[in-house]
C-alpha cells in the first residue's frame, strides 16, 4: 500500500483545511495518508518511509512558508535517496493572484531537487489546488483529487 506524507504549515487553519481533503483522496484511492503539521513531524529521517509526499503551504510574500522551507532544508540529510517516488503541493493565499502558483512552484521546485515525479492536473488548478481564503467545496474536492492522483501515481510505479 502506498504511504503518502502530507505534510503542510498552516498558521489559521486554511491550509490546513486542504490538508486533510488530500490525505481523505489518498484513503479513498488505496493509499496510507499520514497528515502531519510540520512542527510536529519529529526526525526528518522518517521521510524515508513514504512512497509520496505532498505539500501544502500558506502563501507568504508570494512563496512558501518559512517553517515548511526549513523542513525543506533539513531534508538535505536524505537527498538522493528519494529519487524516483512521488510528488504534489498546494497553496493557499489571501486574495487572488496574490501568489498560489508561485508558492505551488517554490514547493515542486524542490520536490525536483529530491527527484521526485509529479503529476499535473488539466482540469481547474493545473499546479495543484489553489485556494483564496477559506476552502471552499470545490478547492477541497480537487484537494481531495491531488491525493488521489499522488497515490495513482505512486501505485503505478511500485
Ligand atoms: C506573513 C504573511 C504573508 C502573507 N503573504 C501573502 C501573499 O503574499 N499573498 C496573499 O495572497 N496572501 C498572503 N498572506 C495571507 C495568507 O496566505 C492566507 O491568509 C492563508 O490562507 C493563510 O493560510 P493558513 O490559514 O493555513 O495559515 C500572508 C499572510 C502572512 C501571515
Amino acid at each position: 500500500m502506498a504511504k503518502i506524507l502530507v505534510i503542510y504549515y498552516s498558521k489559521t487553519g486554511n491550509t490546513k483545511k486542504m490538508a486533510k481533503a488530500v490525505g481523505e483522496g489518498v484513503k479513498e484511492r488505496g493509499g496510507e495518508p499520514d497528515v502531519v503539521h510540520v512542527e510536529d513531524f519529529g526526525d526528518i529521517e522518517k521521510l524515508l518511509d513514504y512512497d509520496g509526499y505532498i505539500m501544502g503551504s500558506p502563501t507568504y510574500f508570494g512563496i512558501l512558508a518559512a517553517p515548511l522551507k526549513d523542513f525543506i532544508d533539513r531534508s538535505i540529510k536524505v537527498y538522493k535517496k528519494l529519487d524516483g517516488r512521488v510528488g504534489g503541493a498546494f497553496a493557499s493565499s489571501g486574495i487572488q493572484g496574490g501568489g498560489n502558483e508561485t508558492t505551488i512552484h517554490s514547493i515542486t521546485q524542490a520536490l525536483k531537487v529530491h527527484g521526485l515525479i509529479m503529476p499535473g492536473f488539466s482540469g481547474a488548478g493545473h499546479y495543484g489546488p489553489a485556494a483564496v481564503g477559506e476552502p471552499d467545496e470545490k478547492i477541497i474536492s480537487e484537494s481531495r483529487q491531488l491525493g488521489k492522483s499522488v497515490t495513482a501515481l505512486a501505485q503505478k510505479i511500485s
